[in-house]
């Protein structure tokens, strides 16, 4: 069967190549799973390059989510319950661009037939993230505002109408203008151009001058320290993402005056420390504001397996519209 592997840490469009290797077989409590489609998500980019936090047991196949059908167990109840099932497979280690990829059973998620294929393969990083930064860390009450950066992305997309959907109001960060309309249109009650206008000052002005209560950041750099600056008294802010690559400067005053907190989120390590009930109640709950439109990813241009490094490539450039998709098999 055909896998993308790499054999060193690099720039994915170098370094990631489809190769022939083994089919797997799944031992006790594992399944295996055909694979159908998988996301490129910022995330995948990181892990090929070295940067993502967890180093690759090289060589090693990117993919940590994705869609199939499970064609195999290798024994005990759960392997069982989801044979012949349509699953989202979750792997903290990846391994999902490939034809067929062996998870423990309790990775590989059913997701209802009436959810379209596209939007099994994006099942858990995003809207998982989602539901868990905004309802179950920061507890956001109908009425707040959250601030967050990065709000063009998919996952930003999702908070904007998870707000729309839970009560609490979105004030969402973009570095270009011409994202502001859309946003608006999703449901945003409030977008800054950082590119353009100050983060604070609109921040406060929005908020009668008290500064928000939550903010959520991937960008880091200058747009994080503008958001910590946004932030009132005893305001909150998850970073969850690096896109700029670049590090935060916080003045100490301003946490320690008005008692604001810094923290991070890495959605592996929360669900980690989940037990079974709870994770199976978030998937259910998942599946149910996927199936309204809540949780939906734009799906933009899809690829092939062969064509990897294409995908990669589209997958890094700025401004591009909706998630890549790598579609590993149409049945
Ligand atoms: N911590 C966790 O557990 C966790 C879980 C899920 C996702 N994440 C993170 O969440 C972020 C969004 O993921 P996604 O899948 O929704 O991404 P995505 O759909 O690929 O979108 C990426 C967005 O980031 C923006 N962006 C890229 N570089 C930027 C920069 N230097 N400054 C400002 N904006 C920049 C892009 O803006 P343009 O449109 O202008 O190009 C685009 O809107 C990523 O950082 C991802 O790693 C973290």
């Amino acid at each position: 069967m055909n896998a993308v592997v790499f054999d060193h840490c690099g720039d994915p469009e170098e370094v990631l190549q489809v190769r022939d290797v083994p089919t797997p077989e799944p031992g006790p409590g594992q399944v295996r799973v055909r694979m159908l489609a998988s996301p490129v998500n910022p995330s995948d980019l990181l892990y090929v390059r070295g940067m993502y936090g967890s180093a690759p047991p090289l060589p090693a196949t990117p993919g940590f989510e994705g869609a199939g059908i499970v064609e195999a167990s290798g024994g005990g109840l759960l392997a069982r319950r989801v044979m012949g099932k349509r699953v989202a497979v979750v792997s903290s280690m990846g391994g999902n661009w490939r034809e067929q990829t062996v998870v423990p059973a309790r990775q590989a998620i059913p997701v209802p037939t009436d959810i379209p294929i596209d939007q099994a393969a994006t099942f858990f990083v995003n809207p998982a993230s989602a539901v868990v930064m905004t309802q179950y860390v920061l507890r956001i009450p109908r009425g707040a505002w959250l601030l967050q950066t990065a709000a063009g992305s998919a996952l930003g997309r999702m908070i904007i109408r998870l707000a729309k959907h839970s009560g609490f109001k979105t004030m969402n960060v973009v570095r270009r203008r011409e994202q502001a309309d859309e946003l608006l249109r999703l449901g945003a009650d409030a977008v800054i151009c950082s590119s353009d206008e100050s983060i604070p000052d609109r921040a406060l002005a929005l908020t009668n001058g008290n500064g928000v209560p939550f903010a959520i950041d991937a960008v880091g750099g200058k747009t994080a320290s503008d958001a910590v600056m946004a932030l009132g008294a005893n305001g909150r802010m998850l970073v969850y993402g690096t896109l700029s690559m670049e590090p935060m400067t916080v003045d100490p005053r301003t946490l320690m005056v008005n008692h604001k907190t810094v923290e991070g989120f890495w959605l592996s390590i929360w669900a980690a420390r989940q037990n079974p009930l709870t994770m199976l109640l978030l998937f259910r709950r998942i599946g149910q504001l996927m199936r309204g439109g809540v949780l939906a990813s734009d799906v933009g241009a899809t690829f092939g397996l062969d064509q990897i490094r294409e995908a990669a490539r589209e997958a890094a450039k700025p401004g591009r519209h909706g998630k890549v998709l790598i579609k590993i098999a149409s049945t």
